[in-house]
Protein backbone atom coordinates (compact mmCIF):
# COMPACT_ATOMS: atom_id res chain seq x y z
CA UNK A 1 0.00 0.00 0.00
CA UNK A 2 1.35 3.44 -0.98
CA UNK A 3 2.86 5.44 1.94
CA UNK A 4 0.90 8.49 2.83
CA UNK A 5 -2.14 7.69 1.75
CA UNK A 6 -4.72 7.33 5.05
CA UNK A 7 -5.63 3.89 5.16
CA UNK A 8 -8.98 3.38 5.31
CA UNK A 9 -11.37 0.62 5.87
CA UNK A 10 -12.42 -0.41 2.05
CA UNK A 11 -8.40 -0.67 1.97
CA UNK A 12 -8.09 -3.27 4.28
CA UNK A 13 -10.12 -5.73 2.34
CA UNK A 14 -8.16 -4.42 -1.03
CA UNK A 15 -5.25 -5.78 0.57
CA UNK A 16 -6.31 -8.92 1.42
CA UNK A 17 -7.80 -9.45 -2.15
CA UNK A 18 -4.34 -8.31 -3.59
CA UNK A 19 -2.70 -10.95 -1.29
CA UNK A 20 -0.51 -7.88 0.25
CA UNK A 21 -0.03 -8.73 4.03
CA UNK A 22 -1.70 -6.42 6.79
CA UNK A 23 -0.05 -5.17 9.72
CA UNK A 24 -1.31 -4.26 12.89
CA UNK A 25 0.21 -2.82 16.19
CA UNK A 26 -0.86 -2.21 19.32
CA UNK A 27 -0.60 2.10 20.35
CA UNK A 28 -1.26 3.17 23.66
CA UNK A 29 0.03 6.69 23.36
CA UNK A 30 0.40 9.30 21.12
CA UNK A 31 4.25 9.20 20.82
CA UNK A 32 4.02 5.50 19.96
CA UNK A 33 1.59 5.80 17.39
CA UNK A 34 3.92 8.75 15.67
CA UNK A 35 6.64 6.01 15.48
CA UNK A 36 4.29 3.60 14.65
CA UNK A 37 2.57 5.54 11.95
CA UNK A 38 6.01 6.39 10.60
CA UNK A 39 6.73 3.01 10.38
CA UNK A 40 4.22 2.46 7.88
CA UNK A 41 1.75 -0.15 9.92
CA UNK A 42 -1.37 -0.45 8.40
CA UNK A 43 -3.46 -0.43 11.68
CA UNK A 44 -2.94 1.01 15.41
CA UNK A 45 -5.20 -1.20 17.66
CA UNK A 46 -5.87 0.32 20.86
CA UNK A 47 -6.14 -3.10 22.91
CA UNK A 48 -7.73 -3.58 26.14
CA UNK A 49 -4.37 -5.45 26.42
CA UNK A 50 -3.15 -1.79 28.00
CA UNK A 51 -4.37 -3.37 30.92
CA UNK A 52 -1.78 -5.64 31.37
CA UNK A 53 1.23 -4.01 29.91
CA UNK A 54 0.24 -0.33 30.94
CA UNK A 55 -1.64 -0.61 34.23
CA UNK A 56 0.05 -3.56 35.23
CA UNK A 57 -3.44 -5.67 35.96
CA UNK A 58 -3.23 -9.87 36.04
CA UNK A 59 -6.18 -9.40 33.31
CA UNK A 60 -7.67 -6.57 30.88
CA UNK A 61 -11.04 -7.22 32.69
CA UNK A 62 -10.61 -4.13 34.45
CA UNK A 63 -10.57 -2.27 32.11
CA UNK A 64 -13.41 1.06 31.75
CA UNK A 65 -14.50 2.81 28.75
CA UNK A 66 -13.40 5.62 29.87
CA UNK A 67 -9.71 4.84 30.05
CA UNK A 68 -10.68 3.01 26.87
CA UNK A 69 -11.77 6.66 24.92
CA UNK A 70 -8.75 8.67 26.64
CA UNK A 71 -5.97 6.20 25.35
CA UNK A 72 -7.50 6.28 21.78
CA UNK A 73 -8.22 9.95 21.77
CA UNK A 74 -4.11 9.96 22.01
CA UNK A 75 -3.55 7.48 19.24
CA UNK A 76 -5.51 8.98 16.98
CA UNK A 77 -3.78 12.47 17.79
CA UNK A 78 -0.54 10.40 16.57
CA UNK A 79 -1.86 8.46 13.51
CA UNK A 80 -1.77 10.35 10.21
CA UNK A 81 -1.82 7.44 7.97
CA UNK A 82 -2.75 4.16 10.09
CA UNK A 83 -6.50 3.26 10.59
CA UNK A 84 -6.93 3.35 14.23
CA UNK A 85 -9.35 0.25 16.00
CA UNK A 86 -10.89 1.00 19.26
CA UNK A 87 -11.00 -2.12 21.64
CA UNK A 88 -14.50 -2.46 23.35
CA UNK A 89 -13.55 -3.30 27.05
CA UNK A 90 -15.30 -6.03 28.91
CA UNK A 91 -18.56 -4.74 30.21
CA UNK A 92 -19.09 -1.86 27.67
CA UNK A 93 -21.07 -4.28 24.79
CA UNK A 94 -22.05 -7.60 26.56
CA UNK A 95 -25.00 -6.38 28.60
CA UNK A 96 -27.58 -5.29 25.14
CA UNK A 97 -26.74 -4.26 21.72
CA UNK A 98 -28.02 -0.48 23.07
CA UNK A 99 -24.85 -0.08 25.53
CA UNK A 100 -22.34 -1.82 22.96
CA UNK A 101 -23.61 0.67 20.44
CA UNK A 102 -23.48 3.70 23.03
CA UNK A 103 -19.92 2.48 23.47
CA UNK A 104 -18.84 1.81 20.17
CA UNK A 105 -20.37 5.44 19.37
CA UNK A 106 -18.10 6.87 22.29
CA UNK A 107 -14.93 5.25 21.12
CA UNK A 108 -15.51 7.15 17.41
CA UNK A 109 -17.22 10.32 18.43
CA UNK A 110 -14.99 11.12 22.10
CA UNK A 111 -11.80 9.02 21.14
CA UNK A 112 -11.64 9.31 17.43
CA UNK A 113 -11.20 5.59 16.60
CA UNK A 114 -12.22 5.21 12.72
CA UNK A 115 -13.47 1.41 13.95
CA UNK A 116 -13.79 -0.99 16.76
CA UNK A 117 -12.99 -4.41 17.80
CA UNK A 118 -15.00 -6.55 20.14
CA UNK A 119 -14.43 -10.47 21.47
CA UNK A 120 -16.71 -13.08 20.92
CA UNK A 121 -18.28 -14.89 17.86
CA UNK A 122 -21.75 -16.50 17.42
CA UNK A 123 -23.48 -14.86 20.81
CA UNK A 124 -21.79 -11.50 19.94
CA UNK A 125 -23.68 -11.64 16.10
CA UNK A 126 -26.28 -9.35 16.85
CA UNK A 127 -24.31 -6.74 18.19
CA UNK A 128 -21.99 -6.86 15.50
CA UNK A 129 -24.76 -6.26 13.06
CA UNK A 130 -25.96 -3.44 15.31
CA UNK A 131 -22.64 -1.78 15.42
CA UNK A 132 -22.40 -2.23 11.86
CA UNK A 133 -25.49 -0.71 11.04
CA UNK A 134 -24.98 2.65 12.14
CA UNK A 135 -21.64 2.90 9.97
CA UNK A 136 -19.13 1.97 12.60
CA UNK A 137 -16.52 -0.38 11.26
CA UNK A 138 -16.55 -3.72 13.80
CA UNK A 139 -13.34 -6.01 13.64
CA UNK A 140 -14.07 -9.28 15.46
CA UNK A 141 -12.03 -11.76 17.52
CA UNK A 142 -12.20 -15.17 18.00
CA UNK A 143 -9.83 -17.78 19.59
CA UNK A 144 -8.19 -17.09 22.75
CA UNK A 145 -10.85 -14.13 23.95
CA UNK A 146 -8.99 -12.56 26.76
CA UNK A 147 -11.82 -11.75 28.47
CA UNK A 148 -13.13 -15.00 28.20
CA UNK A 149 -10.33 -16.05 30.90
CA UNK A 150 -12.36 -17.02 33.53
CA UNK A 151 -14.61 -19.35 31.00
CA UNK A 152 -11.39 -20.93 29.39
CA UNK A 153 -9.20 -21.35 32.40
CA UNK A 154 -6.89 -18.96 31.75
CA UNK A 155 -4.80 -17.90 28.52
CA UNK A 156 -5.13 -21.08 26.76
CA UNK A 157 -4.34 -21.80 22.97
CA UNK A 158 -8.20 -22.39 21.72
CA UNK A 159 -9.78 -24.75 19.04
CA UNK A 160 -6.97 -27.93 19.47
CA UNK A 161 -8.40 -30.89 17.31
CA UNK A 162 -8.11 -32.81 20.45
CA UNK A 163 -8.79 -29.67 22.80
CA UNK A 164 -9.87 -29.63 26.69
CA UNK A 165 -13.25 -29.19 25.98
CA UNK A 166 -15.05 -31.15 22.74
CA UNK A 167 -16.20 -29.49 19.70
CA UNK A 168 -13.40 -26.51 20.53
CA UNK A 169 -12.13 -26.78 16.39
CA UNK A 170 -15.98 -26.11 15.51
CA UNK A 171 -16.49 -23.47 17.95
CA UNK A 172 -13.84 -21.52 16.55
CA UNK A 173 -15.17 -22.29 12.83
CA UNK A 174 -18.48 -21.47 13.74
CA UNK A 175 -17.68 -18.10 15.74
CA UNK A 176 -15.29 -16.61 12.67
CA UNK A 177 -18.12 -17.55 10.18
CA UNK A 178 -20.56 -15.61 12.81
CA UNK A 179 -18.32 -12.67 12.72
CA UNK A 180 -18.22 -12.42 8.79
CA UNK A 181 -22.01 -13.06 8.65
CA UNK A 182 -22.76 -10.11 10.83
CA UNK A 183 -20.72 -7.52 9.08
CA UNK A 184 -17.28 -7.13 10.51
CA UNK A 185 -14.56 -6.27 8.36
CA UNK A 186 -11.67 -8.30 9.81
CA UNK A 187 -10.97 -10.44 12.65
CA UNK A 188 -8.42 -11.27 14.81
CA UNK A 189 -7.26 -14.82 15.16
CA UNK A 190 -5.81 -15.49 18.60
CA UNK A 191 -3.53 -18.21 19.49
CA UNK A 192 -5.50 -21.17 17.37
CA UNK A 193 -3.44 -23.62 15.90
CA UNK A 194 -2.30 -22.87 12.31
CA UNK A 195 -3.69 -25.05 10.56
CA UNK A 196 -7.42 -24.10 11.86
CA UNK A 197 -5.65 -20.60 10.99
CA UNK A 198 -5.54 -21.57 7.27
CA UNK A 199 -8.20 -22.99 6.72
CA UNK A 200 -10.59 -20.26 8.12
CA UNK A 201 -8.58 -17.80 5.90
CA UNK A 202 -9.00 -19.45 3.36
CA UNK A 203 -12.42 -20.06 3.74
CA UNK A 204 -13.75 -16.13 5.15
CA UNK A 205 -14.05 -13.27 2.53
CA UNK A 206 -13.22 -10.83 5.21
CA UNK A 207 -9.54 -10.70 5.87
CA UNK A 208 -8.13 -12.76 9.13
CA UNK A 209 -5.17 -10.78 11.60
CA UNK A 210 -3.22 -13.14 13.25
CA UNK A 211 -1.63 -13.32 16.87
CA UNK A 212 -0.27 -16.79 17.56
CA UNK A 213 -2.06 -18.13 14.41
CA UNK A 214 0.78 -18.92 12.50
CA UNK A 215 1.69 -17.72 9.30
CA UNK A 216 -0.97 -18.41 6.89
CA UNK A 217 -3.27 -15.50 8.16
CA UNK A 218 -4.16 -12.22 6.06
CA UNK A 219 -2.10 -10.11 8.06
CA UNK A 220 0.03 -10.24 11.71
CA UNK A 221 -0.61 -8.31 14.70
CA UNK A 222 1.73 -8.17 18.09
CA UNK A 223 1.58 -6.09 20.87
CA UNK A 224 3.71 -3.30 20.81
CA UNK A 225 5.86 -4.09 24.52
CA UNK A 226 6.68 -7.47 23.19
CA UNK A 227 7.43 -6.14 19.58
CA UNK A 228 10.26 -3.68 21.39
CA UNK A 229 10.99 -5.81 24.56
CA UNK A 230 10.01 -3.56 26.62
CA UNK A 231 9.02 -6.02 29.31
CA UNK A 232 11.78 -7.06 31.74
CA UNK A 233 10.69 -10.46 32.04
CA UNK A 234 8.17 -13.15 29.80
CA UNK A 235 7.61 -12.54 26.32
CA UNK A 236 4.45 -15.47 24.96
CA UNK A 237 5.59 -17.74 23.34
CA UNK A 238 4.17 -16.37 19.89
CA UNK A 239 5.65 -13.36 20.18
CA UNK A 240 8.98 -11.85 18.51
CA UNK A 241 10.73 -9.17 19.83
CA UNK A 242 12.44 -7.24 17.13
CA UNK A 243 14.16 -4.86 19.58
CA UNK A 244 15.25 -4.74 23.34
CA UNK A 245 13.93 -1.24 24.21
CA UNK A 246 13.28 -2.38 27.70
CA UNK A 247 17.21 -3.22 28.46
CA UNK A 248 17.59 -0.16 26.62
CA UNK A 249 15.48 1.97 28.97
CA UNK A 250 17.37 0.05 31.87
CA UNK A 251 20.70 1.06 30.70
CA UNK A 252 20.51 5.11 29.99
CA UNK A 253 18.53 5.40 33.46
CA UNK A 254 21.21 3.74 35.60
CA UNK A 255 23.81 5.93 33.58
CA UNK A 256 21.53 9.19 34.41
CA UNK A 257 21.46 8.11 38.31
CA UNK A 258 25.25 7.36 38.22
CA UNK A 259 25.83 10.80 36.75
CA UNK A 260 23.37 13.06 38.89
CA UNK A 261 25.23 10.98 41.76
CA UNK A 262 28.46 12.05 40.85
CA UNK A 263 27.92 15.08 39.66
CA UNK A 264 28.64 15.21 35.89
CA UNK A 265 25.36 15.85 34.70
CA UNK A 266 24.56 18.72 33.89
CA UNK A 267 26.96 20.39 32.78
CA UNK A 268 27.63 23.79 31.22
CA UNK A 269 26.38 22.03 27.91
CA UNK A 270 22.84 21.62 29.34
CA UNK A 271 22.76 25.15 31.35
CA UNK A 272 21.92 28.79 30.73
CA UNK A 273 24.29 31.18 31.35
CA UNK A 274 23.22 34.28 33.92
CA UNK A 275 22.48 37.28 32.04
CA UNK A 276 25.40 39.31 31.68
CA UNK A 277 25.56 42.70 33.67
CA UNK A 278 25.40 46.22 32.55
CA UNK A 279 28.43 48.07 33.92
CA UNK A 280 27.25 50.76 32.29
CA UNK A 281 25.33 53.99 33.82
CA UNK A 282 21.54 53.80 33.33
O1 LIG B 1 -6.06 -6.01 23.34
C1 LIG B 1 -5.26 -6.38 22.47
O2 LIG B 1 -4.10 -5.96 22.43
C2 LIG B 1 -5.72 -7.36 21.51
C3 LIG B 1 -4.71 -7.95 20.58
C4 LIG B 1 -3.89 -8.96 21.28
C5 LIG B 1 -5.34 -8.52 19.36
O3 LIG B 1 -6.87 -7.68 21.48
Amino acid sequence: MELGKKVTVPDVARLKAAGERITMVTAYDCAFARLLDKAGVDLLLVGDSLGMVVQGLETTLPVTLDEMVYHTRMVARGAQRALVVGDLPFGAYQTSPAHALDSAVRLVKEGGARAVKLEGGLPMARTIEAIAAIDVPVMGHVGLTPQSVHRMGGHRVQGRRHGRAAGERERVIDDARAVQEAGAFAVVLECIPLDLAAEITAELKIPTIGIGAGAHCDGQVLVLHDLLGLSTDWTPRFAKRYAELGQEVVRAAETYVREVKAGTFPTEAQAFAPPKTSTGAA
